[in-house]
């Protein structure tokens, strides 16, 4: 039986705990009636416990990071979660499991409150912050306030949830929580998989026609941007400094008199502005939805003087397109 050695306030008849008016047939089986589990197989170089052979083929599971935050006697706490999910849309519900030993399980209940941060690629101190890993240093979170629960400053999306049914769920707690209020903005994830922070692959798909040594310091310099298909990224005739490197998607450029150029991954445009200060030539039309990262002149100035030999090799990708043209 599922909830034996569970706690007594999770020791309720299924009736109690099934959600409310559910099809039929949904959360109508006793858990008495299934079939008693077979000890866990795992294969033997993943060691002798079975928790942490299953904590290591489940960190296989890529996810993104939230930090949940409750306030509590005035004050903020917050904690670091990966298993957050979407339970329902209709009625709007998500999910997170807490850990029963972690001081954030004690502090939520039936009827309160919890924010779900989830954090942009840039957080990963915040990440480790709320996770009893901070090291001294690292700057104070910022939290705002809505309907009385904090939420961190900066994320990528926010949700504010009432918590609407507990469930025991063995050494964690699941907390279904309906949603009162989401919100998110533009940017990429923080993941978390195998143990580690990571970030989306973008800079690996980048088959790079700017040289090597250029495209890290090239994408660290400049400021990442989306654009939707149909976006004019630039236009002919405006004057712009900035050179655009494709991370992801296509970009057309159109140009009277030439034929129209396509651009991939791992391409760029734009330099005759960024170098020449010069108004653009051509049109760059976003075709389906298209990540670049722009770099001033200053800054591209900068990453050209920090590594000559690679300079060198991009005026040779430079004479090619002129040739080109
Ligand atoms: C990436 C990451 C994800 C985590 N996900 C969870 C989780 O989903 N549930 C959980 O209980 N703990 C999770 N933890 C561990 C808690 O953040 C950690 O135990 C924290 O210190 C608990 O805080 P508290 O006891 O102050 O509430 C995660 C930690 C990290 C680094």
């Amino acid at each position: 039986m599922a909830t034996e050695g569970a706690p007594p306030e999770f020791k309720l008849s299924l009736d109690s705990t099934a959600i409310a008016e559910g099809p039929e047939g949904i959360g109508e089986s006793p858990f008495d009636f299934t079939a008693a589990p077979e000890a866990m197989e795992y294969p033997a170089e993943l060691g002798d416990d079975p928790a942490i052979a299953l904590r290591r083929t489940l960190g296989m599971f890529a996810t993104g990071v939230t930090v949940i935050t409750t306030s509590a006697h005035d004050q903020v706490h917050g904690m670091t979660a990966n298993a957050f999910m979407s339970a329902s849309l209709n009625p709007p519900l998500v999910l997170i499991s807490i850990d029963r030993r972690a001081k954030m399980c004690n502090l939520l209940h039936e009827g309160d409150r919890y924010g779900v941060s989830i954090l942009g690629e840039h957080q990963t101190e915040m990440s480790d912050r709320f996770a009893g890993r901070a090291d001294d240093g690292v700057p104070q979170p910022a939290f705002e306030i809505v309907r009385e629960t904090p939420l961190v400053e900066g994320a990528l999306a926010h949700f504010v949830a009432r918590v609407d049914r507990t469930y025991y769920a063995g050494d964690h707690s699941l907390f279904l929580g309906h949603v009162e209020y989401a919100r998110h903005n533009e940017g990429a994830p923080l993941l978390y998989h195998g143990g580690r922070y990571e970030r989306l692959g973008t800079d690996a798909q980048v088959v790079p026609e700017l040289p090597e040594g250029l495209l890290p310091p090239l994408l660290a310099a400049g400021e990442q941007c989306s654009f939707a298909d149909g976006d004019a990224i630039v236009r002919r005739g405006e004057v712009g400094d900035q050179l655009f490197v494709i991370l992801s998607g296509n970009v057309t450029l159109q140009r009277p008199g030439h034929p129209d150029k396509h651009l991939e991954a791992g391409s760029y445009f734009g330099e005759v502005g960024a170098l020449s200060g010069e108004s653009r030539v051509s049109d760059a039309i976003a075709v389906g939805e298209v990540s670049c990262v722009a770099v001033g002149s200053d800054a591209l100035k900068s990453v050209l003087a920090g590594s000559p030999d690679a300079s060198w090799e991009m005026l040779g990708s430079l004479a090619q397109r002129v040739r080109e043209a």
